[in-house]
This record gives C-alpha cells, sequence and structure tokens, in this order.
C-alpha cells in the first residue's frame, strides 16, 4: 500500500469522511435551492426621456420591497415608432427579450391581434379596474378582452408663457387665430423670438398633435366604428393649412417640421417661445428653480379653430401587458400590480408631473398641491380624443404622418397630400372592413 493510502486516507475516512459526506449531501440540496431563489429578471424597454423617472422611482421602490424578481428598464430611443418597431422585431423573432410590453394607447389592438400578448381579462376584476379612467382601459382592449393595463395617462395641452401675453397687455388664447395674432404681438415687441411650437416631426408625436388640429376644425381622421375616412373633407384641409400658416407667417420656426416633443421643450424652456403644444410632463422640467421660466407658464387645455368651437386634446398614455413568450406570467402579473397600485402611481406621479390613471389622484391633496392643474386635467382627460383604436393604426398613422409632413415641407399642397393619404387609408382599411364582415 502506498504511503497516501496507509498515511493520509485512512485517518481522513475513519475521521473526516462523515463530514465530508454531510457537506456533499448538503451541496446537493444547497445549490439547486439556491438556483431556484435566483431572481427572475423582467425586462420592459422604453423611450429614453421616461427612464429615468422610472428607475428612480418605480423600478427602485419595486426590487427594493421584494428579492425573487428584479425588474429591469432597457432604454430605446426616443420616439415612440422605434420603441414599437423594436418591440415588433422582438415578437416577430419569437423569443422576446421583454417579458412586459410598455405600450402605447395606440399599440394594445395591433399587438393583440398579432397573438403577441397575453390575455390578462381574466386577471383583473371589474372592481380592480373602475378606479381607472375609463378610455384609457378601453385603449388595453382588442375584441373585447384586456391586453394591457394603464400605469399612466396622457393628454396634449397648450402651454402659454404668462409673464410675456401679460407684458403684452393680452389675455390667453381662445382659438387658433389667436395664437397667431398674441404671438405676432410678443413677437413684434421683442419679447419672444418665436410664437408657437408643435411638433412636425415625420413620426408619432405629429400624428398624435395633427389629431387634436383636426378636432379644433371638427373634422375626424378614421371614424373606428364605420372606418370612414375624413382626411380629404375641408376641414382636415383646413387643419393642414392652419400649421403650414404658422410657420408661413413666422410664428413657428422652419425647424418645427423636424422637432419631436424634447426639441420643442428645450426652446420653450430656454425662454424663446410664447406658445407650447405638448404633454404634461413638460410642466415640472420647466418649473425647475434653474429654469429661466420658472413659474411664468400657464397651462391650458387645446383649443380651437374659432372662439368656443369644439376642441380636444390627444388621449395619450402607456401601460403594461405581458409578451405571449413570456415565462413568467406570475412576476409580471406580480410587477403590475405594483406599479399601476395607487400608492406606487401616487409617488410615480408627484415626482415625474405625469397624468395619473387612477382618477383618484387627479384630486389628490398632496398631488394637487404640488400641480395645481391637475382636477383641470381630469376634464382634459375625459374629453380627449383618442387616435383610432384598429388593428392597422401603425400604418395608417405612418400614411397620415408621410402626407402631413410632405405637405407642412412644402413639397404637396393639402388637398393633394390629404386626397392621396385618404386614398392609401381608404385602400388599407379595405382589407380591415372585409374581414369585418367575414365575421359571424
Ligand atoms: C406621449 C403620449 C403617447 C404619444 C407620444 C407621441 O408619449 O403619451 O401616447 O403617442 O407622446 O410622441
Amino acid at each position: 500500500m502506498k504511503f497516501w493510502q496507509r498515511g493520509f486516507l485512512r485517518p481522513l475516512k475513519r475521521r473526516w469522511f462523515p463530514l465530508l459526506l454531510s457537506l456533499i449531501t448538503l451541496a446537493f440540496i444547497a445549490i439547486p435551492v439556491a438556483l431556484s431563489q435566483q431572481p427572475v429578471t423582467l425586462r420592459l424597454l422604453m423611450t429614453a426621456p421616461d427612464v429615468p423617472p422610472w428607475r428612480d422611482n418605480l423600478v427602485k421602490a419595486f426590487n427594493e420591497q421584494q428579492n425573487r424578481i428584479r425588474l429591469e428598464v432597457v432604454e430605446g430611443p426616443n420616439s415612440p415608432n422605434l420603441i414599437e418597431d423594436l418591440y415588433t422585431t422582438a415578437f416577430l423573432l419569437g423569443n422576446s427579450p421583454y417579458d412586459l410590453v410598455n405600450m402605447d394607447v395606440t399599440w394594445a389592438a395591433k399587438f393583440a391581434s398579432a397573438g403577441w400578448l397575453q390575455d390578462l381579462t381574466d386577471e383583473f376584476s371589474e372592481a380592480d379596474l373602475a378606479p381607472f379612467s375609463p378610455q384609457d382601459i378601453e385603449g388595453g382592449k382588442y375584441n373585447g378582452r384586456l391586453y394591457r393595463i394603464p400605469v399612466r395617462s396622457d393628454a396634449g395641452v397648450l402651454y402659454y408663457r404668462k409673464d410675456l401675453i401679460d407684458k403684452a397687455g393680452l389675455q390667453p388664447p381662445q382659438s387658433f387665430p389667436d395664437i397667431i395674432k398674441i404671438s405676432k404681438e410678443v413677437q413684434q415687441r421683442g419679447l419672444a423670438r418665436w410664437g408657437y411650437l408643435w411638433q412636425g416631426k415625420q413620426y408619432e408625436g405629429t400624428t398624435a398633435m395633427f389629431v387634436e388640429v383636426i378636432r379644433g376644425f371638427n373634422g375626424f381622421w378614421i371614424n373606428p366604428d364605420t372606418l370612414e375616412v375624413g382626411l380629404d373633407r375641408p376641414e382636415v384641409i383646413q387643419a393642414v393649412e392652419f400649421l403650414r400658416s404658422t410657420i408661413a407667417e413666422g410664428v413657428s420656426p422652419p425647424g418645427v417640421t423636424t422637432y419631436v416633443e424634447e426639441d420643442t421643450r428645450r426652446i420653450f424652456q430656454a425662454g424663446d417661445a410664447v406658445f407650447l403644444r405638448s404633454w404634461p410632463y413638460v410642466w415640472p422640467l420647466a418649473n425647475q428653480p434653474n429654469s429661466p421660466i420658472n413659474g411664468k407658464m400657464g397651462i391650458m387645455p387645446m383649443i380651437g379653430a374659432a372662439n368656443g368651437s369644439i376642441s380636444g386634446s390627444c388621449l395619450g398614455g402607456w401601460g403594461l401587458g405581458v409578451a405571449k413568450t413570456s415565462k413568467h406570467l406570475k412576476e409580471a402579473l406580480e410587477a403590475i400590480r405594483f406599479i399601476t397600485s395607487e400608492a406606487a402611481q401616487k409617488q410615480f406621479i408627484l415626482d415625474a408631473g405625469y397624468v395619473p390613471s387612477r382618477r383618484s389622484l387627479f384630486t389628490d391633496p398632496q398631488v394637487v398641491a404640488k400641480y395645481e392643474h391637475y382636477p383641470q386635467l381630469l376634464q382634459i382627460v375625459d374629453r380627449a380624443v383618442l387616435r383610432p383604436p384598429i388593428a392597422q393604426y401603425a400604418q395608417a398613422s405612418d400614411i397620415l404622418q408621410r402626407y402631413l409632413s410632405a405637405a407642412i415641407t412644402n413639397q404637396m399642397t393639402p388637398e393633394a397630400a390629404m386626397q392621396q393619404a385618404a386614398k392609401e387609408t381608404r385602400l388599407l382599411l379595405e382589407s380591415a372592413r372585409r374581414d369585418r364582415q367575414e365575421k359571424p
């Protein structure tokens, strides 16, 4: 027998073997248990400006209050269309890296009809959904089934510089022509370089802005019930003409045709314009202590073509669904329930200045103490214009964006652009109409 068998293993066998055996047994039990306790990571993708308030708030709070599930935010480009494309590509490839799907109010119909989302209808009772704004819930349904739970609502608003309008001895506008008149007066007095800022880049933001102008002229884009298209009607052509006139008259900068929300906010926040059409997220940013326009802004509902004429803000907003391919439905639902809970939403709204989707928060004393315009926002949200909730929404919006962009950059006349847009939209909706007729 070799020395190590005699001198080493024998004592080990006698004295240490039982201990070694228990250690091995323990490892066999402990390693799988430890592995099974590895937290489940749930990823979700969003536009870049949304990331800081999510990370510092909802994600942090959720990750801190338990250790079984980790939420991870993936930062995408600052364009809802590009985010939608990234989700779409992930779903088409079949194994989405995103368990949670952070959706704009217009996406649920398309994603659900493509079979990319889990049906959440049976997970949320009527009582669970009752505290939310009905349009936000409607925006998450497709064929009567629920696919998206609203995290926050949104509605287009008109910001104005109270101080400049006062200095010029004027009143806030009541119609689109007032915007032009007041802007010119303030510009002529040298109080601001520009009058009116809006989003004219060819992307979803321009569609949202344009549905408000269409509404202001009492026109319509697509009737979701009949699929009738109103783009080539005189009201819509007048809406395009109004936008063109803001540039032609020097009220809006020529660059407005390339601006997204953040471009317009920066110019407005720097103090260079009288009016801005945007979303409520601008309010806390432009009122930061170091903002040149801190305390100088007013906020009002979107106005229309004439005093007292019909008007409406575009309904926006974001919500969460669960990817069909997700293996973590239970965890995803736990995260959604936390994020959309009253307490989590309240903190999120207080920090980020977003629009609540839970109605009680619009009048919550702490929220109102910080944002006194929120009770008014509730009325704005209730009267907001929905972009048509149809499965072909993305293509319809794409057609509109292309021709609106061609018209405001003077490549086409408003009539020619809107006639062509109407024609292409009708073709697109033909197939949808046929599908509907074929349904029993
Ligand atoms: C905001 C709105 C969203 C809209 C987008 C357009 O994020 O909440 O609904 O589509 O702006 O840029």
